[in-house]
């Protein structure tokens, strides 16, 4: 089958003091570290309780590589192999050249850019090498974190889905949903 790109060697990314590269079975310590942290957690999925679940998600995240599905990339530091972060594309709609970005950060490891450098990557990556012409996320409105990251890099908000999910507080948030178009990205003057 002809794809988009080589499938058989696993894209690693690079930014201003990150690399990004494919997860490992070995990695599943560190990702337990932010996917068990209730703070990281607070607005995604339920805090992991188990190191086993992390080595479940790796081998979840490297059979969609293989199945030709997604691409999910652990972030790491320049010079320091351990991950940090779990960045990448889901729902990938080659026909109509779309796809989702998802993300988290180890708490330790936020308020110092990294986020801004990965998510740079990635949608490098995403409007070249995956000929993508629009990318999506989704977000809790009031996910502060979250919200100015896509901001920073272009995103634009186009809708808001009110009271789309229960939360830890007990209460109903709205459901933010943002885009970023390639014209605008290459307008935004991002060398690709
Ligand atoms: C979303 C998330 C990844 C953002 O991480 P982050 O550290 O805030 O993002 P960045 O790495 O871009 O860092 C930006 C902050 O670092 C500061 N910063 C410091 N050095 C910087 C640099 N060299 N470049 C850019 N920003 C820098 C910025 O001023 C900014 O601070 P501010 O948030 O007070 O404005 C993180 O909050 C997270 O993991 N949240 C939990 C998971 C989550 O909610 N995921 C999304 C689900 S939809």
């Amino acid at each position: 089958m002809t794809d988009i790109f080589d499938f058989s060697t696993f894209p690693t990314l690079t930014g201003k003091g990150v690399v990004l590269r494919e997860f490992q079975p070995e990695d599943a310590a560190d990702l337990f570290v932010w996917r068990s942290d209730p703070e990281v957690q607070r607005y995604n999925s339920e805090p992991m309780w188990d190191v086993r679940q992390a080595s479940q998600l790796i081998e979840e995240l490297r059979a969609e590589y293989a199945a030709r599905k997604g691409i999910h990339w652990a972030v790491t530091l320049s010079g320091d192999g351990r991950a940090v972060g779990l960045f990448g594309f889901v729902s990938w709609q080659r026909f109509h050249h779309r796809a989702e970005v998802g993300y988290d950060l180890r708490r330790d490891y936020w308020g110092r850019g990294i986020a801004s450098e990965a998510l740079g990557a990635i949608l490098r990556f995403g409007f070249t090498t995956m000929q993508l012409n629009r990318v999506e996320a989704q977000t809790i409105a009031d996910n502060h974190g979250s919200v100015r990251l896509l901001q920073r890099v272009g995103f634009q908000r186009e809708g808001l889905r009110r009271a789309y999910s229960l939360e830890d507080d007990g209460t109903y948030h709205d459901g933010a949903i943002y885009g970023l178009l390639r014209r605008d990205y290459d307008s935004a003057g991002h060398e690709v």
